[in-house]
């Protein structure tokens, strides 16, 4: 059996057969047998905007793979730092090139007094932090006008590892400044995670997190790195395509990753929990939700049709976390929840399972976060995946992204003048 599939135009009889390469077919030669014939696909459901070589991801059966390493084997024996290295550079680092990644993000954690002041003290104090991130990020671009020369890779590189460096420090400005707070620098001395949780709760005093707080933020940043061809990553990949700097690039992606259905989903989650206030609730709520009103929030996904596997390995590491921060209130209806919606004919039949979001929010409450800061703490570990994506994008032959459309407004008309309408 040949490895293509062939198209008839009805209209004409003529055919064509396309060759499957690496499980797609080229639109190419679909535009040659059908110039003007559009291949409708909102969502991009079924289209394949990209060749990467970033993360491997099978839904049905599960699996996440960043580069060929499994996500469960990254999650237990890497860091984050280590596997934003491999995003962006495609292999694990050996020893002196990992001290060298380290020592490069580590010494480009400042962001410019004047800026993170002028800029964020224009907010209301009760401002999303999302608002200020995406803002904050792409503001940054002014300070670095040389990003815009986005064909030089070591250029690009440079600025890879100043926004993976900042984010962090751009994330716990916000929140300091939500709380009103006094902004904390940061701390060259202290690894990643450390230095964000250092940025974020330190008040006064000596300082030092629990072993176990700072390697499940670790952990939730390796899981939430880098997940193929997202909405967010999509938005950076769409906006990078017409070769914008990276900081406006990651300031696109963030605008998207804030949206309820994609990364504000742990947010909605928590409310949903909150909402639903008792285990004896959960029964009534999956009701509501199998009625129309609303959606489990943390459940379903576009590519998985099976368990998100970081949404196994996020459920373990919360009972790690709970165990010295004490037992998240809200774990006992969001068990009861899970058990109710997979046993469920509704959710069975649909292939709704968990997915990242929904045990992500517990641990964040858990460590201290706000919830408004959920989507902030997606974004930073995200942004390696987001340029890694844009990096891979500009080294191959890219063009700018324009879809077509299908027109179906109204045909031509004369304009009648206001009076006369
Ligand atoms: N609760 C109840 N029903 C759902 C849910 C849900 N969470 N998700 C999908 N469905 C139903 C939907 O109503 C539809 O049913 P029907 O065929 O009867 O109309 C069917 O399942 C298919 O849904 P869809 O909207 O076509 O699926 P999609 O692939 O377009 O959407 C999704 C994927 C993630 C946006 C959606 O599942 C959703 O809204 N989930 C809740 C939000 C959420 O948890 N998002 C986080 C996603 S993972 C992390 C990330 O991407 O940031």
């Amino acid at each position: 059996m040949a490895d293509s599939i062939t198209i008839t135009d009805n209209r004409t009889g003529e055919s064509i057969e396309i060759p499957i390469v690496d499980g797609g077919v080229d639109a190419a030669e679909w535009r040659k047998l059908l110039p003007g014939i559009w291949f409708y696909d909102p969502g991009f459901a079924t289209t394949a905007a990209a060749r990467s070589a970033i993360t491997e991801l099978d839904g049905e059966a599960g699996i996440l793979r960043y580069r060929g390493y499994p996500i469960e084997q990254l999650a237990e024996q890497s860091t984050f730092l280590e596997v934003a290295y491999l995003l962006v550079h495609g292999e694990l680092p050996d020893a002196d090139q990992y001290a060298t990644w380290v020592d490069e993000v580590t010494h480009h954690t400042y962001i410019h007094e004047n800026f993170r002041k002028r800029i964020y003290d224009a907010f209301h104090y009760d401002a999303h932090p999302m608002g200020l991130l995406t803002s904050g990020v792409a503001g940054l671009s002014t300070f670095y006008p040389e990003a815009k020369d986005i064909a030089d890779p070591a250029n690009r590189l440079t600025q890879i590892i100043r926004l993976i460096a900042k984010m962090p420090t751009l994330a716990a400005a916000a929140y300091r400044f939500s709380k009103g707070q006094p902004f904390v620098f940061p701390d060259n001395d202290l690894d990643y995670p450390t230095n964000f949780l250092h940025m974020m709760f330190q008040i006064g005093g000596a300082w030092e997190p629990h072993p176990a707080i700072v390697r499940a933020m670790d952990l939730l940043f390796i899981l939430h790195a880098d997940h193929e061809q997202n909405c967010s990553t999509t938005a950076a990949r769409v906006v990078g395509s017409s070769h914008a700097d990276p900081y406006t690039v990651v300031a696109a992606a963030c605008a998207a990753l804030y949206g309820p259905r994609h990364g504000g989903a742990n947010e909605a989650v928590l409310k949903m929990l909150d909402e639903i206030g008792s285990y004896d609730n959960v029964d009534a709520f999956v009701e509501s939700v199998k009625n129309g009103q609303g959606r489990l929030m943390g459940f379903g996904h576009r590519v998985y049709k099976n368990y998100d596997p970081r949404a196994k390995i996020i459920k373990q590491a919360a009972y790690d976390v709970f165990e010295v921060t004490g037992k998240n209130p809200l774990l006992d209806i969001a068990l009861k929840l899970e058990e109710v919606a997979l046993a469920d004919e509704y959710f069975i039949s649909r292939k709704l399972y968990p997915n990242v979001d929904f045990y992500s929010g517990l641990i964040y409450q858990s460590l201290g976060f706000p919830i408004e800061m959920f989507t902030v703490l997606f974004a930073i570990p995200r942004t390696s995946g987001w340029l890694s994506h844009w990096n891979e994008l500009l080294a191959q032959d890219s063009r700018i992204a324009r879809p077509r459309q299908l027109y179906v407004g109204p045909g031509v008309r004369d304009y009648v003048p206001i009076d006369e309408r």
